[in-house]
C-alpha cells in the first residue's frame, strides 16, 4: 500500500481485481446485469417472429418481435427442463416458438401456448409458465437489454447523450460490417484505456494524423455515468463527429456519414469479446471500398490498443505489478471510471480504495 507521502497520487485499482473470478462474479451481478447492454440493432428484428439470440452479462437471452410489433426479450431457456430454445443466432421463429427438447410451444409474446402432450390428471396452468422476460428498449435503431428488470428507462440511462446525438442520423445508417474479437483483456482494462489519450501519441499515428491530439479532451459526467470525448479535427482529417463512452462499456462514435458502435461482452475475469459494428449512410456496392477503408481505419486503432492491453493483462495476471500512479494531467477519466466501478459495487473498500480522493 502507498505510504502517506505517496498519497498525493491517485492509484490504479489492485491487479487482483482484473483477474479474480469471484470479483468478476460480483461485477456480473452488480454492474453487467443491472445496466442496459447493447445487444443488437433493430433492422435484424424488423418483423413479427424475427429474433436475435446471444449472451448478455453471461446470460443466454434473445429478443423477438411480437405480432403486436413490440420487441420483447427473454432468457433463452425453456420453462420445462431448461433447454436452450433458440440455438441459431438469428432468424424467424415461425408462428410459435417450439422447444427442441419436448416441443413446448410459446407465442411470439412469450406466453406458453401449449405444453405438448403433458398429460396426467394434475392441474396445470399454462399462464404460469411463460418465458422469463428481461427488459428491452430500442434507441435510434439500436436494441438494448437489461437482465435485472426495473430501474431507469433507456433514455434516462443514456441521459444527455440522447439530446447531444439528436442531429446525427443514426437510424438511417445501415449495418455494413461486424468485427468481433475475443481477447485476454479485462473489461476494466479496456475501459480505462479508452478513457485516456495519454497513450495516443505513442500508439495511434493514424488517430494523431486525423485529430489535434494535443487538445484531446475527456469530459466526465459522473452522475450520468458517461464520458464525452473530443478533439479538434485536422484539415483533411475526420469530419464532424461525436464520441461517447457510457459506463460500463458502451462506445458510440457518430458521424454524419456513418457510425462505429462498440460494446464489450465480458467473458470472465481478464477476458472479453470486443464487439464492433460499422454502420454507413450509403452501403451501396459502389461505396463498399470506401466504407471498408473507414472501418479498417477505425479497427486499426482497436488493434493497436488490444496489442498493448494483452501485455498489460499478462502482467496483471502474473502477480508482479500491483498498482501504479495515475497521471493527474491525462488520467482523470480513468480515476472516474474506477469510482464508477466502486460505486456500482457499493464498495468503499475491499481493495478498491483509490488514494488521495
Ligand atoms: S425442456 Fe423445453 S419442452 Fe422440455
Ligand atoms: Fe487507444
Amino acid at each position: 500500500m502507498p505510504t502517506n507521502a505517496e498519497q498525493r497520487f491517485d492509484w490504479t485499482m489492485p491487479a487482483s481485481l482484473y483477474r479474480d473470478p469471484q470479483h468478476f462474479e460480483r461485477e456480473r451481478q452488480s454492474i453487467f446485469a443491472t445496466n442496459w447492454g447493447l445487444f443488437t440493432w433493430s433492422a435484424r428484428v424488423g418483423k413479427p417472429g424475427d429474433y436475435v439470440s446471444g449472451i448478455l452479462a453471461g446470460y443466454s437471452i434473445f429478443v423477438m418481435r411480437g405480432d403486436d410489433g413490440v420487441l420483447r426479450g427473454f432468457h433463452n431457456v425453456c420453462r420445462h427442463r431448461g433447454a436452450t430454445l433458440l440455438s441459431k443466432e438469428s432468424g424467424d421463429c415461425g408462428k410459435l416458438l417450439v422447444c427442441p427438447y419436448h416441443s413446448w410451444s410459446y407465442g411470439r409474446d412469450g406466453h406458453l401456448a401449449k405444453a405438448t402432450d403433458f398429460g396426467g390428471e394434475v392441474e396445470f396452468d399454462a399462464k404460469q409458465w411463460g418465458l422469463l422476460e428481461i427488459d428491452v428498449e430500442e434507441w435510434r435503431g439500436l436494441v438494448f437489454c437489461r437482465i435485472r428488470r426495473g430501474g431507469q428507462d433507456l433514455k434516462s440511462w443514456l441521459g444527455p447523450i440522447d439530446a447531444m446525438a439528436a442531429d446525427y442520423p443514426l437510424e438511417t445508417q445501415e449495418h455494413f460490417l461486424t468485427c468481433d474479437r475475443e481477447v485476454e483483456v479485462d473489461w476494466k482494462a479496456y475501459g480505462e484505456n479508452y478513457l485516456e489519450c495519454y497513450h495516443c501519441r505513442a500508439m495511434h499515428p493514424g488517430l494523431c494524423a486525423a485529430m489535434d491530439i494535443d487538445r484531446y479532451t475527456i469530459d466526465v459526467h459522473r452522475e450520468g455515468g458517461f464520458f464525452h470525448l473530443y478533439a479538434p479535427r485536422r484539415k483533411g482529417g475526420l469530419t464532424r463527429g461525436l464520441y461517447f463512452y457510457r459506463f460500463p462499456y458502451l462506445m458510440l462514435n457518430l458521424y454524419d456519414w456513418g457510425s462505429s458502435i462498440a460494446t464489450i461482452e465480458p467473458l470472465g475475469a481478464g477476458r472479453i469479446r470486443h464487439i464492433n459494428w460499422y454502420f454507413f449512410q450509403d452501403v451501396s456496392p459502389e461505396k463498399a471500398d470506401e466504407n471498408k477503408r473507414s472501418a479498417d481505419w477505425s479497427a486499426q486503432i482497436v488493434t493497436e490498443d488490444l496489442a498493448i492491453l494483452l501485455g498489460v493483462q499478462r502482467n496483471l495476471n502474473a502477480g508482479v505489478y500491483d498498482r501504479g500512479p495515475l497521471s493527474p494531467k491525462y488520467e482523470h477519466a480513468v480515476k472516474a471510471f474506477q469510482r464508477m466501478v466502486r460505486d456500482a459495487l457499493g464498495d468503499g473498500g475491499g481493495g478498491l480504495r483509490v488514494a488521495a480522493e
